[in-house]
């Protein structure tokens, strides 16, 4: 087990029982950053993890699909633009396939470790796109995930909430979901606030439209007051 050094701020504001001069184990936990294509989620989950380093945090960035040498094989044949792309419910498939893997390799050992683990798009996501977006059977893309999931869920999602064709005029990507059309978008976008809106206490919506540091500093906010219900 990695031990991990509190940072001073988190210290301060524990129980005295607790503020000893010793590294306590910090229980690792799971942080994941959803949002519209071109939201700021990639640079905003950077920001946030050299910040809580600086802080003394051991810290795992990673990313759905693809943060796994087979998540991202998945990758490329769930987003790249092709002639064949794959059905609605193979889409779904590849994405509960690329977590199955990640969480086994990546997650849930991090976690052990200690770790936080910043996850660039998690479950949100395959509810958000693939139950609204592509609208398949709600219940089904639910219960499927819940299978992979197998218990894992985040301690706190940070829904970068954007309009959904001001993420896309900023988005770099071209795969096949900016493809979409901007109705597939903001379905995809009032889905996240819903999830946000019926689970306040794991959800921040965070307005992203404003600079990157003034976001920055609601993202780190609200993650340390996760992590510090957390110790
Ligand atoms: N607050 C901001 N203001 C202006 N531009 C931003 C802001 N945050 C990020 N950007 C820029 O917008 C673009 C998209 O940001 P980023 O890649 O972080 O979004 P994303 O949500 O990860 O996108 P994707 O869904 O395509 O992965 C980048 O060029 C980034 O530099
Ligand atoms: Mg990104």
């Amino acid at each position: 087990m990695v031990r991990v050094r509190r940072s001073s701020v988190l210290r301060a504001r524990l129980p005295r029982s607790r503020r000893r001069g010793r590294a306590t184990q910090h229980p690792g936990c799971l942080i994941a950053f959803e949002g519209v294509e071109g939201a700021g989620k990639s640079t905003q989950l950077r920001l946030a993890a050299a910040a809580l380093r600086a802080q003394g945090f051991a810290v795992v960035e990673t990313r759905e699909p693809g943060g796994t040498p087979l998540g991202a094989a998945l990758r490329r044949l769930v987003m790249h633009r092709t002639a064949d792309p794959p059905r609605p419910m193979t889409e779904l498939l590849l994405y509960l396939a690329d977590r199955t893997q990640h969480i086994a390799d990546i997650i849930q050992p991090a976690i052990e470790r200690g770790a936080v683990v910043l996850t660039d798009r998690f479950s949100a996501s395959t509810i958000a796109y693939q139950g609204y977006g592509r609208q398949l059977d709600l219940r089904t893309v639910m219960r499927l995930d819940a299978i992979v999931r197998h218990g894992v869920s985040p301690a706190l999602t940070l829904l970068l909430d954007c309009p959904a064709a001001s993420g896309l005029r900023r988005a770099r990507g071209d795969d096949r979901f900016h493809r979409e059309d901007l109705a597939f978008h903001e379905r995809v976008r009032a889905a996240f606030l819903g999830f946000a809106r019926r689970q306040p206490r794991r959800y921040r919506v965070i307005d992203a439209t404003g600079p990157r540091q003034h976001v920055h500093q609601q993202v780190l906010d609200s993650v340390m007051q996760c992590l510090r219900r957390r110790t």
